[in-house]
């Protein structure tokens, strides 16, 4: 049995109340106004065919230790970044015109495309639903993986289109032969989230690139590159020279997770200028960016070393966590971000309940027949009380 509920029956349910209100956003992996959200029989919300996730209310314990539910980084935001807000708070009285315009810049030189192609956004989020606002207004459908990050499918979806959804292959890698042949006279965009959430696997950069340009010819392929540049050595899997190449392909990149400014709430989206036109004919890029977080974007693109050192740590509690993962017998799937996927024993719900018992928060999904414990990568200290956690129930 499934139910639908919207925002206002699950208001008068007291399900979106205190610890569930504040997680709600990304507990819904997006907020989309008063779009259906489905609980299964189970109590598990409904995402896709393949991606059931447990909750339970409050969704945070009152006291966190150790926050790992929401694939922050915990070393942000830079120094040099609260330096710079602390120091334009003053400038808040006026638009940021002339400085976003610095900032667009800069990011157009790191991605070797011109201003014209860059579209600003308060987190990249707003940008994967202004894009399937605006794509998805006269209907159609979208192709992606299942499961994937669902904020563009759900907006795609609430706005009047269909969801093609592609399971993945056995190596949690994107079935591109199989998107490819689904994509018809009727798909306005196919969507791409690599790595991937909430699985954290990679799809192969070359297979991806072929993929692009092949596929592009007949509709905008849009590529989520949230994490790409947690992973040493990531930005050099990006697609986004096809941009450059002239490619109707868009790229999604975000200030919140190597940048550490989640809180800050910035990100763009690199595409061609024609692509951005239609989006921002209806919609406005970066109207929603704070003077601050701004200047604080601008501060932390120069700070290599705060990146340098954010891929060092997630690296290192990483490889600290596969290995007592391995000790205690769990299998892992292996991430390319800064969150790691593993099969649990436990009902989903059980399982959160007593890692909050413990003061540690993390996620738990049903994909396909198996449970599994979403755990972000927080600082060696905080993946210690998780592993401690994780024998104390075990
Ligand atoms: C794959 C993916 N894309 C986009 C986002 C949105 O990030 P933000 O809106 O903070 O830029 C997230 C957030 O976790 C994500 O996992």
């Amino acid at each position: 049995m499934e139910l639908k509920f919207d925002r206002r029956s699950l208001l008068k349910k007291g399900l979106f109340t205190l610890g569930g209100v504040a997680l709600a956003p990304h507990l819904t992996m997006g907020a989309f106004g008063n779009s259906p959200q489905i609980i299964d029989g189970q109590g598990r919300f409904y995402y896709s065919p393949m991606l059931r996730e447990h909750v339970i209310f409050p969704a945070e314990p009152a006291e966190i230790k150790a926050k790992l539910n929401a694939n922050e980084n915990p070393y942000g935001p830079p120094m040099s970044a609260r330096k710079a807000v602390a120091d334009s708070v003053y400038l808040g009285n006026r638009y940021a015109w002339k400085e976003m315009y610095e900032l667009v810049n800069k990011i157009a030189k790191k991605e070797g495309v011109t201003e014209k192609h860059i579209m600003m956004g308060p987190g990249s989020s707003d940008l994967l639903e202004k894009t399937a606002l605006v794509m998805f207004m006269k209907g159609g459908n979208v192709v992606s993986a299942d499961p994937c990050y669902m904020s563009l499918i759900k907006v795609a979806e609430a706005t009047g289109a269909s969801w093609k959804a592609i399971p993945v292959k056995k190596d949690h890698s994107h079935d591109l032969d199989a998107m490819e042949a689904a994509v018809d006279s009727e798909t306005k965009l196919v969507y791409i989230c690599n790595p991937n959430n909430p699985t954290g696997a990679v799809t192969s950069a070359s297979e991806l690139r072929e993929f692009c340009k092949r596929v592009s010819k007949k509709v905008p392929v849009f590529v989520d590159e949230a994490y790409m540049e947690l992973v040493e050595g990531g930005a050099t899997e990006s697609v986004v020279d096809l941009v450059a190449e002239g490619y109707d392909v868009i790229v999604a990149r975000t200030f919140s997770k190597i940048m550490g400014m989640a809180g800050l709430r910035i990100g763009y989206m690199a595409a061609l200028p024609e692509t951005l036109d239609k989006i921002q004919e209806i919609t406005r890029g970066g109207m929603g960016i704070s003077y601050t977080s701004i200047f604080a974007a601008i501060a932390a693109m120069d700070d290599a070393e705060f990146q340098v050192m954010t891929r060092k740590k997630n690296t290192a509690a990483k490889e600290y966590l596969y290995a007592e993962l391995k000790k205690m017998n769990f299998d892992y799937i292996p991430s390319y971000t800064n969150f790691v996927m593993f099969p649990i024993v436990w009902d989903g719900k059980e399982y959160l309940k007593k890692m909050a018992d413990e003061n540690v928060a993390v996620r738990s999904f049903d994909i396909m027949d198996k449970t599994w414990c979403r755990v972000s990568i927080g600082t060696m200290d905080e993946m210690k009380m998780f592993v401690s956690a994780l024998k104390g129930i075990s």
